[in-house]
């Protein structure tokens, strides 16, 4: 079977490791002979605003649809505002087409370890899942008294029943289906005292539909120390668009490196593709210089596999790219001393070995 892909490499490193995934994802399917992909890329980047005025254009959501998946890399350069550019890529992307879960697993890689924390491979073994929808990325506000001493701006969180309900349910069935069977939902419901009490409440109306399911209950702020002194305690975990965004940053750190987290924007309901991406960005401090980690592209490549409907074969990939860490063929991110393209071509050779 052939699918379509939509392929976004954007900026900086977004380049390097889209074209590393890319090599990989042609690798996996030529060896396993069971799927094609067909990649389509698209020159959306924050250097074609420079030169267009637009990183999309007017029809570029409708485009996305045809596809059968979309995988992106990351956007965003330092002579564009960041708000500009997640605003006119990736976050419009994220919300046109539905991806209302993104699904950010963490764990410790064969051959790696985590810098920051004594913990085991079998300690740390997580998997997050953002709303992605809603909440504080919201874009509801405004600036008053704007460029006068008194500016001031408002930035307003949206969080409603339907969209707490449905990122609820996918967490419970995602706890569910993972043999500790345990989920830990973070708000900040002490302080904010409208939004976070509906999540809570929410949270408590569908634990109802899952009494297999163990639960507890975290504020934000607590939940970073517990995922640092206590990371066996943890297993799935849900949050909200902002602070899982920062959770998960924090646990590809805990887990080796942000370099290896991927991500998954999902629309569940299968009506619009989805979207892969590693979390990270375009990290303009190494771009252009072969460094970049492609470890979070390749996973994500996986998890765009299974969702594809191929599981074993993205068990497979994964069973390589931890082979090639494994023997320590690895980016300087995670102590090693390799670069992009050696450990692209380590991750094809073990492909080609399966
Ligand atoms: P970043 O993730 O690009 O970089 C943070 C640090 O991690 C840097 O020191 C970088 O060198 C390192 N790093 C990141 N990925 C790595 C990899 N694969 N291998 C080795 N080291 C890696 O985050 P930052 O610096 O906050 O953002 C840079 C730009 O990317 C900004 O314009 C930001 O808005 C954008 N961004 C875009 C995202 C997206 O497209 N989804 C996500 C996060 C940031
Ligand atoms: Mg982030």
């Amino acid at each position: 079977k052939v699918h379509t892909i939509a392929c976004i490499p954007g900026d900086g490193i977004g380049v390097d490791i889209t074209e590393a995934a890319v090599q990989v994802l042609q690798k996996l399917s030529q060896t396993l002979g069971a799927f094609e992909f067909d990649f389509t890329t698209f020159d959306w980047s924050s250097e074609k605003y420079k030169e267009r005025g637009w990183y999309m254009p007017e029809d570029g959501l409708e485009q996305l649809k045809k596809f059968d998946a979309i995988y992106f890399g990351a956007v965003g350069w330092p002579d564009v505002p960041d708000h500009i550019s997640l605003w006119s890529l990736i976050l419009p992307i994220r919300k046109a087409l539905s991806q209302y879960v993104n699904v950010r697993p963490t764990r410790i890689l064969r051959g790696t370890e985590s810098p920051l924390m004594k913990c085991s491979r079998s300690d740390l073994d997580w998997i997050i899942i953002r709303e992605n929808s809603e909440g504080e990325y919201s874009g509801q506000g405004g600036t008053t008294h704007e460029n006068t001493p008194f500016a001031t701006a408002t930035e307003v969180s949206i969080f409603t029943q339907p969209a707490i309900e449905r990122i609820m349910r996918f967490a419970f069935e995602t706890a569910k289906s993972r043999p500790r069977k345990k989920l830990t939902m973070v708000t900040k419901s002490n302080a904010q005292r409208h939004g976070m009490v509906l999540w809570d409440k929410v949270f408590y109306q569908i634990k109802e539909e899952y009494p297999d399911v163990e639960t507890d209950k975290m504020l934000v702020d607590a939940m970073t120390v517990r995922m640092v002194l206590h990371p066996q305690s943890l297993d799935t975990i849900v949050a909200t668009n902002l602070h899982a965004d920062i959770l998960s940053d924090l646990a590809a750190a805990l887990s080796g490196s942000i370099g290896i987290a991927p991500s998954s924007n999902l629309d569940p309901t299968r009506k619009n593709p989805s979207m892969f991406e590693p979390i990270h960005g375009s990290a303009p401090d190494i771009a252009g210089k072969g460094i970049a980690n492609p470890v979070g592209a390749f996973w994500s490549a996986a998890e765009m596999v299974r969702w594809l409907g191929y599981g074993e074969a993205a068990d497979g990939l994964m069973e390589c790219i931890e082979n090639v860490t494994g023997a320590g063929i690895k980016t300087k991110d995670l102590g090693g001393f390799e670069g992009t393209k050696r450990v692209t071509d380590a991750v094809c050779a073990e492909i080609e070995k399966t």
